[in-house]
């Protein structure tokens, strides 16, 4: 098993081609993230090797306050709390300040407003705006009508570009490489926007692969197999998880309650896929998660160097710090 100190990843001193990347790229050539698909290989490697930076500014303690004066509208329409306090964090962090909604029934759009309208004023009062909103599309439309930058903290079952963008950031650091990596996705394959979004991004690096374990009921849609075939991304799909343990990751996913219509095939499917310490001790495998877990890694797991859903939660401040100074021009 790899640990921290000695991945790759710390070693490495960026070689000419990034740093010639993060010369010609920045800033990123986009105004908002509504997707991972906005993403090529350049501007992702470009956004990570900034977080790598605003790592080290943070490990040392020194400040960066390249975002003083700047302020960050966090609009929170469903349940959060590491998007929300990570972003939140990160904007602190570079001197930043933030005006936050939360839960649409304490908005005006309660009482009938569009989400357009109210994007275009918060437009007026912020420099730059996160967003969470149950409706997938409802970033694509928020950003067409913003006039600061957007980015998409997550659509419905649709996208979630910056937890994709720290999944990037953890297995680098976890493995050493993106290159030549082998991921198992585990569950709510269907409905887990995290799996959609890390695909297309982790889909444009050599010889990735994926095996997708999940229900007939779940299976990864459409839309993201016919990205891998296009992209020519070799993927298996199997059901049962010991099928997919020998890979560099397992990536863990929550079935979605939310996303339901039928309580009682959640109540079947929810706890399909249990991960125990029994199943990967031994073995050089990085579990991950988005997090919340609602029962499918079991605790027992949380102590074997594998575990690195909680390290993984902390990147995200360092790779939304990066966007942040990045969309802002100010990195
Ligand atoms: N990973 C993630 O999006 O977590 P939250 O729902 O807590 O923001």
């Amino acid at each position: 098993m790899r640990v921290l100190q000695e991945s790759p990843f710390w070693r490495w001193t960026y070689p000419y081609r990034v740093r010639r990347i993060c010369r010609e790229q920045m800033p990123l050539p986009f105004q908002h993230l509504t997707s991972t698909k906005q993403l090529s290989r350049s501007d992702t490697d470009a956004i990570l090797v900034k977080a790598k930076e605003m790592e080290a500014v943070v490990a040392k303690g020194e400040a960066n306050h390249v975002l003083q004066g700047k302020i960050l509208a966090s609009l929170f329409y469903e349940p959060s709390t590491r998007t929300r306090l990570s972003f939140e964090s990160a904007m602190q962090r570079l001197g930043g300040q933030i005006i936050t909604a939360e839960g649409i029934q304490f908005s005006s759009m309660y009482k009938g407003e569009t989400l357009e309208d109210t994007i275009m004023m918060v437009s007026q009062y912020a420099d730059i705006i996160a967003m969470r909103h149950p409706e997938q599309g409802s970033a694509d439309r928020a950003a067409a009508v913003s006039t600061v930058p957007f980015i998409n903290a997550g659509d419905g079952p649709g996208q979630h570009p910056t937890q994709a963008l720290l999944d990037m950031y953890t297995i680098l650091k976890e493995r050493g490489t993106l290159d030549g990596i082998h991921i198992t996705m585990v569950g709510d394959l269907k409905f887990g926007r995290t799996v959609h979004s890390l695909s297309y991004l982790l889909g444009l690096y050599k010889d990735v692969r994926f095996t997708l374990v999940a229900p007939q009921e779940l299976r990864m849609p459409e839309k993201v197999t016919s990205f891998y075939q296009e992209h020519a991304v070799p993927y298996t799909e199997v059901e049962s998880i010991e099928e997919g343990l020998d890979a560099d990751v397992l990536y863990m996913t929550r079935v979605q309650q939310e996303r339901f219509e039928d309580k009682a095939e959640y109540e079947r499917l929810k706890l399909k896929y249990v991960l125990t310490a029994a199943q990967i001790k031994g073995r050089d495998i990085t579990v991950m998660h988005p997090l919340p877990r609602v029962g499918e890694i079991a605790t027992d797991v949380d102590a074997l160097p594998n575990a690195a859903y909680f390290r993984e939660a902390g990147n995200g401040v360092f790779v939304r710090m990066a966007l942040l100074a990045m969309l802002l021009g100010k990195a």
